[in-house]
């Protein structure tokens, strides 16, 4: 196990869970917050938007876990020069810098690299980007893999959670017994934060270069999520209505949409199977739901 950990982006969806988990693990977890009011003993402010000048002096750390980003796609599709210099100026001269010092240097990346036209993408594939946000994670990992051996990157797949603001959403249109609305053609291979904090753990403590993929073992379409949180909320299945996707920044047409990674590298490496994909949404959904409909419950 390492000792020391910068957590970049710690008020983030996973950058959070794992600094609360690392720190259960007795690890000492330092983080960067972009929030004034979250500043304390052991977080620092960063903003990878603002000058490098601007920076805090970073505290000496034997790994730093890179998830700071500008993550929703509209934003970055709207405004590509402004999310670059935080998804790749910012976090690419932060990288250098903490390489410069011999840090090791875990960079969160994301399936999204890829076109989403072939399931299981092996780690040596290319990078092809549809999206303004796969440009700027796939130029980043490109960048930063370039810093030499001390450098990991790990692409996720979806992180669903408590925290995914779909389910949160979903949860609120449900209470009022409103129908939710859910992408057929659009798929999801998820993993649990559990899962991803596991797979950080591995990689820090071994230390070992290059690409990594976490995934979950199929492409699901989201009416699947749909249906097992309507059922495990309790209501009607008829309130999950199924429709086209069209994301944001996606090429136009109906073709089919893999999101999955393939995980030989971790297998042979770690013995990390990937998860099942139906088991994540069955485990995620009831654990949503049954603290949803306890917080009703007052
Ligand atoms: N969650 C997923 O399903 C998923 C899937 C694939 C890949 N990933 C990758 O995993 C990493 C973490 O994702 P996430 O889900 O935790 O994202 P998130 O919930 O959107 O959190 C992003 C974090 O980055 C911070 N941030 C945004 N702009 C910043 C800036 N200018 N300077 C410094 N920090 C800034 C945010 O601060 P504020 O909270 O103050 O805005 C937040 O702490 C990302 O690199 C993402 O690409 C995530």
């Amino acid at each position: 196990m390492f000792n020391t950990v910068l957590v970049v982006g710690v008020d983030g969806q996973v950058g959070g869970p794992l600094a609360d988990h690392l720190q259960s693990q007795g690890v000492n977890v330092l983080g960067t917050t972009r929030r004034k009011d979250r500043v304390e003993n052991g977080r620092v402010y960063l903003d990878l938007a603002e000058p490098e000048e601007n920076w805090p002096a970073l505290p000496d750390v034997e790994t730093a876990i890179l998830c700071a980003s500008v993550t929703r796609l509209e934003t970055c599709e709207n405004d590509p020069t402004g999310t670059a210099k935080v998804n790749v100026d910012g976090v690419v001269a932060l990288a250098r810098k903490l390489a410069a010092r011999g840090t090791h240097i875990l960079y969160l990346s994301t399936t999204g690299v890829f076109d989403f036209t072939e399931p299981f993408r092996r780690h040596d594939c290319e990078p092809s980007p549809v999206t303004t946000y796969g440009h700027q994670k796939a130029s980043a990992e490109k960048q930063i893999l370039s810093l030499g051996d001390m450098v990991s990157v790990l692409r996720l797949t979806k992180v669903i959670g408590p925290s995914m603001p779909l389910l949160q959403r979903w949860s609120a249109i449900l209470g009022q017994n409103s129908p939710i609305s859910a992408f057929r053609d659009t798929t999801i291979a998820p993993i649990t934060t559990d899962f991803v904090n596991f797979m950080i753990k591995k990689i820090c403590s071994s230390k070992a270069p290059g690409i990594f993929h976490a995934s979950g073992d199929a492409d699901l379409a989201y009416t699947v999520l749909a249906e097992h949180f309507v059922r495990a909320m309790g209501k009607e299945s008829d309130l999950v209505v199924p429709e086209k996707g069209q994301a944001i920044g996606q090429p136009a047409g109906p073709a089919p949409r893999y999101t999955t990674l393939d995980m030989t590298r971790e297998r042979e490496l770690f013995g990390i199977l990937p998860p099942s994909s139906l088991e994540t949404i069955i485990k995620v959904t009831k654990e949503v739901a049954s603290s949803q409909l306890s917080a009703a419950a007052g």
